[in-house]
């Protein structure tokens, strides 16, 4: 591995992940498995960075020979006022994770979250999107943000957001609207955090986005009985791998699918951009094996 104050020489590339604290970050080993498997040359590093330092760490990276980064919290917001350019996806869910450094040091920003979320939630769930399928997604941050954009891009009928501050989760509904509109006859509404059990009423999705149920943090309390039958229950929280969420979901006969796919989806296009299509799979992505998780 080149140290990371030298610009790494031809033929070896160099990318990694921005954020403060990134000590826990799990992308450098996700990356550093697929760049092992592939037998591609390069590295991915942590790049700790204060939030007052955002700007000049982006900033730097064509000089340190980064081909790009990963964006992670509490960056994610800045980092889409920083780059030269957005996605579509970044634009709409109002964050960055993934930047490419193009010519001359441009910053080429984008989304993957929903990407990630969605590859995952099929993975487990191929039949559950579509005109007919009420979701519910628990919370109203960047996450949810991104999955709600994802759920809707997937002709999903009816998304209720249930949020413990009502407002946000009125603001989420409101900048989506916004930006770009929702198909006719789709309905997206705010639903409060008290009445979250009979939100679930007939509901074929739920996405936990909140940090409750993460390892430190209150446990998520609530009654999965009014889900509709055969359902599916996403927890995006990935510690610990089983939640209660999870576990409540499994004893009801529901489908339940934890957050790791997640993480390990969002980062197939960044590996992509970065470090070259990789052989064998059809879209040049890298695979998430079993490995990994
Ligand atoms: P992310 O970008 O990962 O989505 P975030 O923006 O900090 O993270 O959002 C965290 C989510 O967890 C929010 O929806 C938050 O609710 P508020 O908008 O009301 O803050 C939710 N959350 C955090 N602690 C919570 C708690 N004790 N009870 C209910 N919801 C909680």
């Amino acid at each position: 591995m080149a140290p990371d104050n030298i610009p790494p020489s031809d033929g070896y590339t160099r990318a990694g992940v921005v954020g403060w604290p990134v000590n826990h970050s799990l992308s450098p080993r996700v990356h550093g498995y697929w760049l092992e498997k592939y037998a591609i040359k390069g590295d991915y590093v942590r790049l700790a960075t204060p939030p007052e330092d955002l700007k000049k760490t982006l900033r730097g990276l064509e000089k340190k020979g980064f081909r790009g980064v990963n964006i992670t919290v509490p960056h994610k917001e800045n980092a889409l006022k920083i780059v030269d350019c957005a996605d579509p996806a970044a634009r709409r869910i109002g964050a960055v994770n993934t930047i490419v450094v193009g010519k001359n040091g441009r910053l080429e920003g984008s989304n993957t979250d929903g990407f990630g979320f969605l590859e995952n939630l099929k993975s487990g769930a191929p039949r559950h999107l579509g005109r007919e399928t009420c979701a519910v997604v628990l919370g109203a941050g960047g996450a949810a943000r991104a999955v709600v954009v994802a759920l809707l891009d997937q002709g999903v009928g009816e998304i209720r957001i249930v949020n413990r501050t009502r407002e946000r989760a009125q603001r989420l509904i409101d900048d989506v609207v916004n930006f770009g509109g929702i198909p006719d006859g789709v309905r997206l509404a705010a639903h409060p955090w008290s009445g979250r059990n009979s939100a679930l009423d007939g509901a074929r999705v739920l996405v936990n986005t909140t940090v409750l149920g993460m390892n430190g943090r209150p446990p998520l309390a609530i009654e999965l009985t009014a889900m509709a039958p055969g359902g599916v229950v996403n927890d995006i929280v990935y510690s610990p791998l089983t939640t209660p969420l999870l576990t409540q979901a499994r004893a009801r006969g529901l489908i339940a699918i934890d957050g790791l796919g997640m993480l390990l989806h969002q980062a197939r296009p960044g590996f992509r951009a970065w470090f070259g299509a990789v052989e064998g799979t059809a879209d040049g992505l890298p695979t998430v094996d079993d490995d990994l998780r």
